[in-house]
């Protein structure tokens, strides 16, 4: 049987416009459903000139009509929700179609205290994070003593767990030099917030399991990007989910074959926020110019980010591990009247060339990025273009070699913040 489900994913290192697509094919979605990660995402949408900041909520929020999904692989702060709820839903509520599962796991304060004692610590070896809480959720979750979604309905259970989970971690932060956690005043906070995230409570593989067998078209909306991937990503430089088609099954109680298409969604260029190598950095004018250029600071941190010429040895890599159907080419628009333009093709090792990315981050950090050059591409007319040959041949060459060397049908291109600037060239669904 064929299924009508899309993996949306970032094939870099998160930032790739995720949103801004996906909320663009959730025009034509029924359901759109997160699988993995937290409110570390920070998704920017603009609709009519509005930018709205989205962090763990699906992109399909704004579209009547869609069933919005967080599944049981995210990890959700209850009260950061509630917020991001209220602000982008106050007084509507009934509008939002949301539901949140009962397994997904629920990041805690101390969670977040956490976080910053941990990165404190590794202090030059740090990874940078975005202080979201989001590694020692995910640790809590392995080492079973984390507290999901489902518990809050359940008064008496929920205590218990929050005293399983505060008879490790309180005793880690007092050892960290850190405030222990009052488990009262923790647990009636909880219970209001419980009350409110109640209607939402649900076992959502059922409803992705209906929704797909019955024909709908369904759309996984990763957060992060390949390259942050736990198990596949620059590790230790990574966050701690995966966010690659690969992981939907588990993280979303689906079979894997249910998974038929895979589009990636891939920034012009390259840009990393936090620690970790990135060959193709360019740390100097160029840099700073496509900084400026592409608005490139954080959603959630604000933080500048690093900005480095595209890298297809990286793209590869993801496209192999994800398998990788489409692309969607986003943030095409920075680069135009740019000078210098390169793409990373292989990188070289101890005087060897290689194209493969090494398991090692220190052996990674030596590696020396080998560049193809491009003519500049000039300004054109956006809203000119219809189909991949209406654009200028400079750009079809930087794209035709993308695509050629993906070996994947640039089936999106983005040129600007407006729905409208975005074309397809090659229907999804
Ligand atoms: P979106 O969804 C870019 C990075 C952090 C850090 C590492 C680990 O906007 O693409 P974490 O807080 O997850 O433990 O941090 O991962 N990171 C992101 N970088 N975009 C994101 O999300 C990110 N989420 C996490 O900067 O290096
Ligand atoms: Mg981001």
């Amino acid at each position: 049987m064929e299924y009508k489900t899309l993996s949306v994913e970032g094939s870099q290192f998160g930032d790739e416009g995720k949103g801004k697509i996906t909320d663009y094919i959730a025009s034509h979605a029924d359901v759109v459903c997160r699988y993995q990660g937290g409110n570390n995402a920070g998704h920017s949408i603009e609709i009519d000139g509005v930018r709205h900041a989205l962090r763990s909520l699906p992109s399909g929020i704004y579209e009547k009509g869609v069933l919005n999904v967080i599944a049981n692989g995210v990890v959700v702060n209850p009260f950061a929700i509630l917020e991001e709820i209220e602000e982008n839903f106050k007084g509507r509520e009934k509008d939002l179609r949301l539901a949140i599962s009962d397994r997904a796991h629920l990041i805690l304060p101390y969670h977040i205290q956490l976080d910053g004692a941990y990165e404190d610590l590794m202090g030059k070896n740090k990874i940078g994070t975005t202080h979201k809480g989001i590694g020692p959720c995910y640790s809590d979750k392995a080492k079973r003593i984390g507290i999901r979604v489902g518990d809050l309905l359940d008064k008496d259970y929920l205590h218990e767990r929050l005293e399983t989970a505060l008879g490790v971690n309180n005793k880690v932060l007092v050892g960290l030099g850190k405030e222990s956690v009052d488990i009262e005043k923790l647990y009636s906070d909880l219970l209001v917030v419980a009350e409110r995230l109640r209607p939402y409570i649900t076992d959502t593989s059922v409803l992705l399991n209906e929704a797909i067998d019955a024909g709908k078209k369904v759309v996984f909306e990763g957060a992060q990007g390949s390259l942050l991937d736990l198990d596949h990503g620059t590790y230790p430089f990574v966050t701690s989910s995966s966010p690659t088609s690969v992981s939907i099954p588990v993280n979303a109680g689906i079979a894997p074959y249910k998974v038929q298409r895979v589009l990636a969604i891939m920034k012009s260029y390259m840009t990393r926020v936090g620690e970790g190598p990135m060959p193709s950095e360019q740390d100097n004018e160029w840099g700073n110019a496509i900084r400026e250029r592409g608005h490139e600071y954080g959603t959630v941190t604000k933080r500048p980010r690093r900005v480095g010429y595209l890298d297809l040895v990286l793209l590869g890599y993801t496209s192999r591990i994800t398998g990788v159907t489409d692309l969607a080419v986003t943030l095409f628009d920075v680069l135009e009247g740019v000078e210098n333009l390169k793409i990373c093709v292989d990188y070289s090792l101890d005087g060897k060339i290689i194209d493969y990315v090494p398991a090692s981050a220190k052996t990674y950090a030596h590696c020396k990025p080998i560049y193809k050059e491009f003519k500049t591409i000039p300004h054109f007319e956006h809203r000119k273009i219809h189909s991949f040959g209406d654009l200028p041949i400079e750009a079809k060459e930087y794209l035709g070699f993308i695509k050629d060397r993906l070996g994947a049908d640039i089936a999106i291109l983005s040129l600007g913040a407006e729905r409208e600037d975005t074309v397809t060239f090659k229907e999804l669904f």
